[in-house]
């Protein structure tokens, strides 16, 4: 089982947030996941620039990082999405590649795929972070098995250190567990239903402006 995850943190694996996500790994080795680790501030993922090319192509202009990320998530069984919280929401770099997502998203690229997600914050609003990852997630159309978040203690330390470490492992295990059984989660379900509908009303209405869109949805 490959499991990508995809950290916006600009300090990498050396920050809080990558020192959580460590916990997250090490959940999904001991379930039999195979990890690869992708640091956002080490690629190169430019902002969109609204050109359109993805949906009407299904592929960016922007010769950068983002197509081969892209392949990674479309070749992957799951993956975790890690960010700290910067003013209430993720980061600059993973918003960037939120952004570029935007044909992914059109199409419900990932539906069919699991997500975990990891957030850490100076002093809080966590759940405000994970539930926009949470969204994104869903957009795509994967299904989100939940998240684990908190504010630091210093670098690299958190209070109640043991028993979020022990949720965070948990946490690492259940996406394995749901890319195996295939769980379901009716609430998200409900979500991915209206949002099919909507995304599918939205390709209809452009038309031939997008045929790569339109091509998907035909063959789904
Ligand atoms: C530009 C910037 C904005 C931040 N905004 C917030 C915020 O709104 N709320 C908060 O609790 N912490 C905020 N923080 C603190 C980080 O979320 C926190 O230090 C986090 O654990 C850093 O993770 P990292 O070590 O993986 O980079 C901010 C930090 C920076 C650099």
């Amino acid at each position: 089982m490959k499991i990508i995850a995809i950290n916006g943190s600009p300090r990498g694996m050396e920050g809080n947030t990558g020192r959580l996500l460590e916990e997250v790994i090490a959940g999904a080795r001991e379930a039999g996941a195979e990890i690869e680790v992708v640091n956002l501030a080490q690629e190169k993922i430019r902002p969109c620039l609204a050109c359109d090319n993805c949906h009407r192509t299904g592929t960016c202009l922007l010769k950068d990082s983002f197509e081969e990320v892209k392949e990674k998530l479309l070749a992957c069984d799951g993956f975790i999405l890690a960010s700290p919280n910067y003013i209430f929401s993720v980061t600059a770099q993973m918003k960037a590649f939120m952004d570029r997502c935007c044909g992914m998203i059109h199409c419900m690229s990932l539906e069919g795929k699991y997500a975990a997600l990891v957030e850490s914050s100076g002093s809080g609003e966590d759940e405000e972070v994970l539930d926009a990852m949470e969204r994104f997630v869903n957009m795509l159309g994967a299904l989100s098995v939940g998240g684990v978040g908190s504010p630091a203690a210093g670098a690299r330390t958190f209070p109640d250190e043991e028993n979020l470490f022990a949720r965070a492992r948990e946490l690492g295990r259940e996406l394995c567990a749901s890319v195996r059984e295939k769980k379901g989660s009716p609430e998200q379900q409900a979500f991915l239903h209206a949002f099919r509908e909507r995304m599918q009303r939205l390709v209809s209405y452009m038309g031939e402006e997008w045929p790569y869109e339109r091509a998907q949805w035909g063959k789904k």
